[in-house]
């Protein structure tokens, strides 16, 4: 959290300064299932300045009145659990404007920055632009270029307080060195701190509980190492296949998808040093500190350590759903890897010799994230016979991301009754029935992040480097491979092999 975030530590209080979002790839999905949403969601809480200005882009010719009437569209279907205030939609919509441009024509960035000194002029909005990048990712640089050739990435001349940044959405760059190239140009137009790359798992408040849990309580940190922790286990599960996103996915796959950025990150978060102070970059160097302490693979151990999916027809509850190479838009013989399981070490005093297993999956059997951390048991198995047979029983702390949010500690309790019976109990913190109060969707938590210009909850270029070096190892074993896919059924839990993976270490996956 910046500076002012400390002297406001209830960062939802925050509010935004005047400014222009201006939105690349107005007319795509994102925008209409997320980010108009969000943006929405921050007026009706009274969180945006009255100076305020959305400004969409994209190729499809459309007035204003269109553009807003498709918003309003999306906004009411998009919103879920608030109410649609038709008054306050109005004069939100006033804000909203559209520019038609095609982003490989550098015109189309000199109409823009007519529009929005108009927009700036019309709507007090200072100056200050938020630039988001919702396109095709292979656009990214070119249009933070053809910004900078419209001398967009600055503030313009007399108006020296106004900022400029940019957002850019996932995927950053397709293995390390894209990555890298992606980074350099658009650093050549922006500077580093004025680049928000969007994680959007950051910015769920169960994975910022996390930092609250861990340095917000004494109880846990002291127990929050090698000598307690036995191994962890960070699931995302999807019940859900590609869903039309076939095109995209085939070329990503699992572990570009999810486990590269969202689940290192979270891994990042679970694992991290405490930050000497709550500003973005202390909390940021610590996230990037543990990822380059993540033991880079060598070829030879790739296939002990990771395991690679895809599914093939099955079940979704009663249906009957198409295996990922029937799906829309996918090649019938696509090696797309739509599970992924792997093993991570963290090579620090904190973490030495403990597994950290990720696995991720379309097409499960339910839809879950959750951070697993067992703990060693206890030195001496003096109920052997009260735990039917089991040794004795692992203390488990869930953090549960999503669906339900939460936190539940597994810990072994007598059974009521004559004799020694032990039996294992849940100990269960509820977001819902604790807080009673809506969550903020990590999108406006994050817009709100990105206009008031704190980057905590945002990936640093340093963090983006060391993830895709963690997982590209992995990335290039796996493109000599020839797998036999598809090799779990749609419905269940991945393949045997990632069962396996963890039975070498004497470990089995939870079945959340
Ligand atoms: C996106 C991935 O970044 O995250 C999707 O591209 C995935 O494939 C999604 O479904 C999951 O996000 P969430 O918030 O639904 O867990």
């Amino acid at each position: 959290m910046s500076i002012e975030g400390l002297e406001d530590p209830l960062r939802f209080s925050k509010k935004a300064p005047p400014c222009a979002v201006v939105i690349y790839g107005a007319n795509g999905d994102l925008t209409k299932r997320k980010l108009m949403p969000a943006l929405y969601r921050l007026a009706f809480e009274g969180r945006l300045a009255p100076g305020f200005a959305v400004v969409g882009v994209s190729r499809t010719a459309m007035s204003n009145e269109e553009f807003r009437e498709r918003m309003r569209e999306s906004v009411k279907k998009f919103l879920e659990d608030s109410p649609f205030d038709e008054q306050l939609w109005v004069s939100f919509a006033q804000g909203l404007t559209y520019v038609a441009g095609d982003v490989g024509e550098p015109e189309s960035y000199g109409v823009l920055a007519k529009h929005l000194e108009a927009v700036a002029a019309e709507r007090q909005t200072e100056g200050n632009v938020l630039f988001y990048l919702s396109t095709q990712p292979s656009q990214y640089a070119q249009i933070a270029e053809g910004l900078g050739s419209a001398g967009l990435n600055h503030a313009p001349a007399g108006t020296s307080d106004a900022w400029r940044r940019i957002v850019i959405e996932k995927p950053f760059g397709h293995d390390l060195v894209s990555a890298g190239v992606l980074n350099s140009r658009l650093q050549a137009v922006f500077k580093e701190r004025d680049i928000y790359r969007i994680d959007h798992y950051l910015g769920k408040e169960t994975v910022q509980n996390i930092m609250a849990f861990r340095f917000g309580n004494g109880i846990f940190e002291p127990l929050w190492n090698r000598t307690y922790v036995d191994h962890v286990q960070i699931t995302a599960a999807e019940s859900i296949g590609v869903e039309g996103r076939g095109a995209y996915y085939q070329e990503a796959g699992a572990l570009r998808d999810m486990i590269q950025n969202h689940l290192l990150q979270v891994l990042a978060t679970v694992a991290m040093e405490p930050a000497s102070s709550f500003t973005s970059d202390a909390v940021r160097d610590e996230r990037a500190k543990l990822l380059r302490a993540i033991r880079i693979m060598r070829p030879d151990q790739v296939a002990d350590n990771a395991v690679a999916g895809q599914y093939g027809p099955g079940r979704a509850g009663s249906e009957q759903v198409p295996g990922f190479r029937q799906e829309k838009g996918v090649d019938p013989r696509a090696s797309t890897d739509t599970y992924a399981a792997v093993t991570f070490l963290v090579d620090n005093w904190r973490w030495s010799g403990v597994p950290f297993y990720i696995r991720t999956g379309k097409a499960l059997p339910k839809r879950v994230t959750e951070i697993a951390i067992q703990f060693r048991t206890a030195p001496l198995a003096m109920f052997r016979k009260a735990t039917a047979g089991a040794e004795t029983i692992p203390n488990v702390l869930i953090l549960r991301i999503q669906p339900e949010e939460g936190i539940s500690l597994r810990f072994a309790s007598k059974r009521p009754g004559s004799g020694m019976q032990i039996r294992p109990v849940s100990m269960d913190f509820n977001y819902g029935s604790s807080f009673g109060e809506r969550s903020p969707s990590a999108y406006e938590t994050l817009l709100l992040d990105a206009i008031t210009g704190d980057a905590t909850l945002y990936t640093r270029q340093d963090m983006v480097d060391a993830s895709w070096t963690a997982v590209q190892p992995i990335l290039d074993y796996w493109a000599t491979q020839k797998f036999d896919f598809p090799n779990y059924a749609a419905g269940t839990w991945g393949p045997a092999a990632s069962d396996e993976m963890l039975r070498r270490w004497g470990h089995e996956w939870r079945r959340p």
